[in-house]
């Protein structure tokens, strides 16, 4: 198993304590894409955010290839995220200042063994686009930005959370298909959060939450190409 999350549960304490995962068990193969559905306030964030380690549980394990990350400390979690997990979020977080090229730049002068930023750039298309500011930029380019970011230090582990959730059908289409694409020419494994449920046939396997729990884990044999996807 690739990522294997084992009882994990986390409360927050507002004055009252409130339970947001309740004992969360979730498997994952390399290689694989997995989807996480839910209605809103359900716990995918929370859940996505202590697989990748930006967030520590109150108990229960994560295991992501064969390290126990629940076990590290911050330097070693800070390692973890440095080297091993890429992000992608709704409303993309480029820095605005800087260019496309120079965004991805940013990650891949910390990175261990990175791609080349053309290399990237190429990759999501964009290659003519290198000097363009994100406010240059299409909402469905500036996320293609931002998962050139994600990948040029080679993670091993990508993780979505909403890539499309202020993307149109046609951007939200390509970003999904390019998605797919890193997976199968990188051999990433993706965790990808959606509140779409068409998103669901593209995952080789798809995890339902509701109120801070995994409520079924079903495996697609046949994931469909994004490009078909009926929105
Ligand atoms: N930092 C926080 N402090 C207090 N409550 C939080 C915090 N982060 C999330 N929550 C609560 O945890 C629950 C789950 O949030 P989240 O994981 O973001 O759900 P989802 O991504 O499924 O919408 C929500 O009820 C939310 O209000
Ligand atoms: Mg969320």
């Amino acid at each position: 198993m690739f990522v294997s999350v084992s009882g994990l549960a986390k409360s927050y304490d507002t004055g009252v304590v409130t339970p947001v995962l309740r004992g969360v068990d979730l498997q994952l193969d390399q290689g694989r894409i997995g989807v996480i559905l839910g209605p809103s306030g359900s716990g995918k964030s929370t859940l996505m955010n202590v697989i990748g380690g930006l967030d520590r549980p109150d108990d229960g394990s994560v295991e992501v290839d064969g390290q126990r990350i629940t076990d590290f400390n911050d330097a070693g979690l800070a390692e973890y995220r440095r080297d091993r997990v890429g992000f992608v979020f709704q409303f993309y977080n480029l820095v605005p200042n800087l260019t496309a090229g120079e965004n991805i730049d940013v990650v891949s002068n910390i990175s261990r063994q990175p791609l080349s930023t053309g290399e990237v750039l190429s990759a999501v298309g964009l290659s003519d686009k290198k000097h363009r500011f994100p406010r240059e930029l299409s909402g469905g380019e500036q996320q293609r930005v931002a998962i050139a970011r994600a990948i040029v230090k080679n993670p091993k582990l990508l993780l979505c959370d909403e890539p499309t959730g202020a993307l149109d059908a046609e951007a939200s289409r390509d970003v999904l298909a390019l998605i797919q694409q890193v997976n199968a020419d990188f051999g990433t494994t993706v965790l990808m959060i959606t509140h779409n449920e068409a998103i669901a046939d593209m995952a080789h396997s798809v995890f339902r939450m509701r109120s801070g729990d995994v409520v079924t884990a079903t495996h697609n044999a046949q994931p469909i190409p994004a490009e078909r996807i009926d929105w």
